[in-house]
């Protein structure tokens, strides 16, 4: 996870930077993850309600930060998001409280609430084999004001979003009372479909957000390889051997968590940038896929919010 550094309209939360994400961190490793994130120096932790071990992280963040702990409750950036199950204005409220009490992190008003974005909505049904996905009506200018009342009562510092496109994310900036200070958006090296030269979709995102002082946050900047609906035949940036030869020049041997955290470090050249621009394939593979009549198709795209029909 990265925030792009000049932007955190916040803070100067300069330490935020990069940030430790808590997606598919199993049961009884999570806690040790955030543990080690935080004695190493991250203080953005990335979670959800939809991640389903926000217990586990409130029981590491109470180790750590605090009246009398190694951290400040001001100095860590802690991110949840409002499950797209809880974006009724009705649930906002409740689903926002449920996260801080797992995080430990009540009474407010640290951390920062995301809205997730994708419009699904899950239910269980196993009649024909798989998951049916019930949709919901709600529109996201509806949600945001419910978020934004959060900030009124002071039980979050600071409103965001996840997942939202460029025209979304102004229509939302256009009524809103309170800004959303982050846009969370998928941004790696094989998402950068281009658009009319020079600009790539990744660059026009960036510039679309500094313009409107929004802070980009880049989640699964490696391809998430370990994503759920992956198919067997989709690419796989983490053992792509080009960008293998470009890591070997900059490896590292530390464990895992601190060595990510070394990521400013180094630069890479010119040419190695060219080359990361030209893995591109115009694959957006982090948007949850199904199969249906034989074909690859994003699961939620006929929503008449679904983001990523757009071009950016
Ligand atoms: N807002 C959203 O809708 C959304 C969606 C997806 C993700 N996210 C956030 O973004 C975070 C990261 O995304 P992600 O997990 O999907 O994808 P990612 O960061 O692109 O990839 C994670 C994978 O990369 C591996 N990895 C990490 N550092 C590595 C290194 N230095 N060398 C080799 N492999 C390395 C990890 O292995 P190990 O596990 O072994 O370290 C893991 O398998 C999530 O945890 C979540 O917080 C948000």
């Amino acid at each position: 996870m990265k925030h792009e550094r000049l932007l955190d309209p916040l803070h100067g939360a300069e330490d935020a930077v990069v940030g430790l994400g808590t997606w598919k961190s199993a049961p009884g490793q999570v806690k040790q993850a955030v543990l080690a994130a935080l004695d190493c120096g991250y203080r953005h932790i990335d979670c959800a309600a939809a991640y389903g071990n926000e217990q586990e992280v409130g029981g590491a963040l109470s180790l750590r930060v605090g009246s009398g702990k190694a951290l400040r409750r001001e100095d860590v950036f802690v991110t949840s998001k409002l499950w797209n199950t809880k974006h009724d204005p009705e649930d906002v409220e409740e689903a926002c409280r449920t996260s801080l009490a797992h995080l430990g992190l009540l009474p407010g008003p640290v951390p920062h609430a995301l809205a997730h974005g994708l419009p699904a909505g899950e239910g269980a049904d196993a009649s024909e084999g798989r998951w049916k996905y019930f949709y919901s009506d709600t529109h996201y200018r509806d949600t945001w004001a419910a978020m934004e009342s959060l900030v009124d009562e002071g039980l979050v510092k600071a409103i965001g979003l996840s997942n939202f496109n460029a025209r979304q994310m102004d229509d939302i900036i256009s009524t809103a009372r309170h800004a959303p200070v982050v846009n969370q958006v998928p941004s790696g090296s094989y998402v950068n479909d281009h658009l009319p030269p020079p600009l790539t979709v990744t660059e026009h995102t960036h510039l679309l957000l500094r313009s409107v002082a929004v802070c980009l946050t880049a989640y699964s900047p490696l391809g998430s390889g370990d994503r759920p609906w992956a198919a067997p035949d989709d690419r796989s940036l983490l053992t792509d051997p080009r960008l293998a030869a470009i890591a070997r020049d900059i490896r590292k041997h530390r464990p895992r968590i601190q060595q990510n955290m070394q990521v400013l470090d180094f630069s890479l050249s010119e040419d190695d940038m060219k080359l990361l621009e030209s893995f591109n394939c115009n694959q957006r593979l982090i948007v949850p896929a199904v199969e249906r009549d034989g074909k690859r198709v994003w699961r939620d795209a006929e929503h008449p919010h679904f983001p990523f029909n757009d071009p950016y």
